[in-house]
């Protein structure tokens, strides 16, 4: 058994470097200068009504959507359950067509008050085909529910990432990525980092369009009567390979660290386009040594043989079909023809006896499934397809001696580099990639002063280090250049709280909590903070607020309890 990452969730998010940008699409006349719009997959299905219809069924197609619109069986009868670590016993039940997630934890001695509590859940994330997770809102604010469904086990249970947790977490961020993976046509209100229109996307697949890209012109096209023309509208096979696997990379390529490249925003991707435009993205080398941590398909099929001696011959398309999944009953069938496109049976060289018993099950030998890394309970396709294999993932020791490289033709520019560093120094808590990322984002900002994400990253370093003067000037240089850096602004608030300028620290806190009402240590800032200035009745607003978001805040709950606030 691979060990396990605490940070690795039901899959590897993006950097969440990417700044938020308006997404808002709108449907305009069709001009000829103008770029494609998007239309939406129903306006596909009248002319591709067998391929609308097949690939409806796939998971893909699946990936997110309303709660209760799909007809998918989630196991209400057993949907109660107490998670110990936390003390929160959690039950998901359904009143008329709306989910619920309730919550409740008995007084202990840390806590003398019975909480308790629900949340609507409105919208699913992942297709159920092995888990589901889901999202509720407060305020307009989109958060993770820390309880998902496992459709193999036929269960509820904490999601991927919260197992650990000794008090309940409701403050979990929706970000834009999480969604842009598995909707299309995401509605985010620009300049928040969680908050989207009332209906969070209008299409909970990854759209026909996601592949094709926008398709108003070959619409357009196709029912012009004097000259029908369908050309308007990419078909993967028949671009250059890097441009075809960009289109699955989008969502499948998963690094180890992936880098928005400076001044691009991957939101804006489109089929057609390099991927290696948009984001760099890293994996470490050498890549063999280290524990196949990553479940990323792109980078476990870039090491397998069939791909190294194959090319660009081989792709995503050569064995999956993107509009269908084979039935059960055909799918060993359906993947032995992939593998004999190159591959004649005799070319196996297992011993006679073994293969007599299932040698048409390639993939059962070849590609074998893993239980996931991250706790979650769902099991992936090993996509190195390995010579030989015990029916096991491939694990080795992780060495210490390890480099960071581009991966997949990309090449990497010291700034993109040094933040890779930095974003892996934060969650390893690293002191050596620290060094590092200090290093090459120094370079990085000798070369370019005014790149708010290195400047961040540099504040951050000293604000550690403990030269907080040094850290002021960058964060506020950083915010300078792009007001949307959440954590340069809650940062430099904390030094200046530290200085006494309570204003001015309370309106970068107030600032964050607009682009993210979910910001817990930064609602108990912003109340200390207005408790300083002698502010009671905005202190108590505050902390009231921080309980409605998660009663189980004990720090805000302490705080609450101060003489001064009673009478407010
Ligand atoms: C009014 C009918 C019509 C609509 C609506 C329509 N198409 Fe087409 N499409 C065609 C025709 C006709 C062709 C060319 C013949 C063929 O391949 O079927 C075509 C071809 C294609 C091709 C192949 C292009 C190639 O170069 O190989 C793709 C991909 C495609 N359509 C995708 C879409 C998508 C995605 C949508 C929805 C956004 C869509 N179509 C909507 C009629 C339509
Ligand atoms: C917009 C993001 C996106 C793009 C683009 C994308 N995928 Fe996916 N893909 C997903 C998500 C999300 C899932 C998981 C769906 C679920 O179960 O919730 C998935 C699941 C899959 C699966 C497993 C389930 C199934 O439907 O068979 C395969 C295989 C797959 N994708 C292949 C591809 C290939 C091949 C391409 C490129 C031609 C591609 N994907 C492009 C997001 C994407
Ligand atoms: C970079 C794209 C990407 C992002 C971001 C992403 N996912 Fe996924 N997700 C995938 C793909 C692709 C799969 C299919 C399996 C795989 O490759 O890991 C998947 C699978 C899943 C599954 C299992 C679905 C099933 O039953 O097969 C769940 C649940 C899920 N994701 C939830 C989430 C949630 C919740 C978020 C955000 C908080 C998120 N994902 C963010 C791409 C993404
Ligand atoms: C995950 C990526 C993906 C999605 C989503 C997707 N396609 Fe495709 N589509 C492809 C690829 C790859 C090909 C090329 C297949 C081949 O020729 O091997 C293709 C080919 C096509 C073609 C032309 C070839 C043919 O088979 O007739 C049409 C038309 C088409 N797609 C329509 C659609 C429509 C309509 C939808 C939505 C209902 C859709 N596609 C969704 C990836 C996708
Ligand atoms: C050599 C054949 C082959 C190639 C190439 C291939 N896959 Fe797969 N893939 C498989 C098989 C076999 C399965 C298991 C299918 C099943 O269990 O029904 C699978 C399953 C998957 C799944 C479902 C989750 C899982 O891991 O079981 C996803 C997602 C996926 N592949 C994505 C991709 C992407 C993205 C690429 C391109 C980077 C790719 N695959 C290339 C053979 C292949
Ligand atoms: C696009 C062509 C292509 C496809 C499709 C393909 N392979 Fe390969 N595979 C190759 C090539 C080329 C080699 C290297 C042969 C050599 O070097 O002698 C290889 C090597 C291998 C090896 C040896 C691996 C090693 O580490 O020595 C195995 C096992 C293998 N393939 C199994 C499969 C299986 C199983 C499938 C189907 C799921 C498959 N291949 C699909 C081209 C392909
Ligand atoms: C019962 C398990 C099993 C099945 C089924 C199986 N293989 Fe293998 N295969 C093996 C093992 C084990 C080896 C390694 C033999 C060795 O090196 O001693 C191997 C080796 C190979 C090699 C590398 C041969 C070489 O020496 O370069 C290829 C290619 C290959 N298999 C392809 C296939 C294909 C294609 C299929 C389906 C038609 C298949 N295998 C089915 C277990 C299996």
């Amino acid at each position: 058994m691979c060990e396990s990452r605490r940070d690795v969730r039901f899959c590897l998010f993006l950097a969440a470097f990417v700044i938020l940008r308006s997404g808002t699409l709108v449907l305009s006349a069709e001009n000829e200068g103008a770029p494609a719009s998007y239309v939406g997959s129903a306006a596909c299905a009248p002319c591709h009504a067998g391929i609308y219809e097949s690939y409806s069924a796939t998971p893909m197609a699946q990936a997110s959507g309303k709660v209760g619109t799909v007809a998918f069986d989630e196991n209400l009868a057993q949907g109660e359950f107490l998670h110990s670590l936390s003390g929160t016993r959690f039950r998901i039940f359904k009143d008329q067509d709306d989910y619920y997630l309730e919550f409740s934890k008995e007084p202990s001695p840390s806590s003398l008050q019975k909480l308790q509590g629900r949340r609507r859940l409105d919208y699913f994330v992942g297709s159920g085909a092995a888990a589901r997770g889901y999202i509720f809102s407060m305020d307009g604010y989109w958060f993770q529910s820390p309880v998902s469904y496992y459709s193999l086990r036929r269960k509820w249970d904490m999601a991927p990432g919260y197992e650990q947790d000794s008090r309940l977490d409701l403050t979990r961020a929706v970000e834009r990525n999480c969604l842009e993976c598995h909707a299309s046509r995401v509605q985010p209100i620009w300049g928040t980092h969680n908050r989207y229109a009332e209906v969070p996307f209008l299409e909970g697949s990854v759209s026909c369009e996601r592949c094709h890209g926008p398709g108003s012109k070959h619409i357009a096209g196709v029912t012009n009567e004097a000259t029908p023309d369908s050309r308007d509208i990419v078909n993967p096979v028949r671009l250059d390979p890097l441009r075809r696997d960009s289109i699955c990379a989008r969502c499948h390529l998963m690094g180890e660290v992936n880098i928005a490249r400076a001044g691009r925003s991957l939101y804006t991707f489109r089929p057609g386009e390099l991927l290696t435009d948009y984001i760099a993205s890293f994996t470490w080398s050498p890549a063999e040594t280290k524990a196949i941590k990553v479940i990323g398909h792109f980078e476990k099929l870039w090491q397998s043989r069939c791909k190294k001696s194959s090319g660009d011959r081989l792709w995503c398309g050569t064995c999956h079909d993107p509009h269908s999944l084979p039935t059960t009953t055909a799918r060993m069938e359906f993947f032995r023809q992939k593998c004999l496109s190159c591959h004649q049976g005799s070319d196996c060289k297992a011993s006679l006896l073994s293969r007599t018993r299932r040698s048409n099950d390639c993939v059962g030998c070849h590609m074998p499934k893993n239980r996931a890394l991250d706790g979650g309970h769902t099991s992936f396709t090993d996509h190195s397809i390995p010579r030989k294999t015990d029916g096991k993932p491939r694990c080795k020791t992780v060495t210490t001696e390890r480099t960071l490289v581009p991966f997949w033709g990309g090449v990497a520019q010291v700034r993109e580099l040094g933040l890779a560093y930095a974003k892996l120094a934060g969650q390893e808590q690293n002191g050596a990639y620290e060094t590092r990322a200090f290093e090459l984002l120094k370079k990085a900002e000798s070369e370019k002063a005014d790149d708010a994400e290195v400047l961040f990253h540099l504040g951050d370093y000293y604000d550690r280090k403990g030269d907080e003067e040094e850290a002021m000037i960058l964060y506020h240089r950083a915010l300078s250049k792009d007001p949307h850096l959440i954590a340069a602004g809650v940062n430099l608030g904390v030094l200046l709280g530290k200085r006494g300028r309570y204003p001015e620290a309370i309106r970068l806190w107030e600032e964050a909590l607009r682009r993210n009402s979910g910001l817990e240590p930064v609602r108990l800032n912003l109340a200390k903070g207005y408790l300083r200035t002698g502010d009671f009745s905005s202190a108590k607003r505050v902390l009231l607020k921080a309980l409605e978001y998660n009663p189980d805040f004990q720090s805000a709950r302490e705080l609450l309890s101060d003489p001064r606030l009673k009478s407010n």
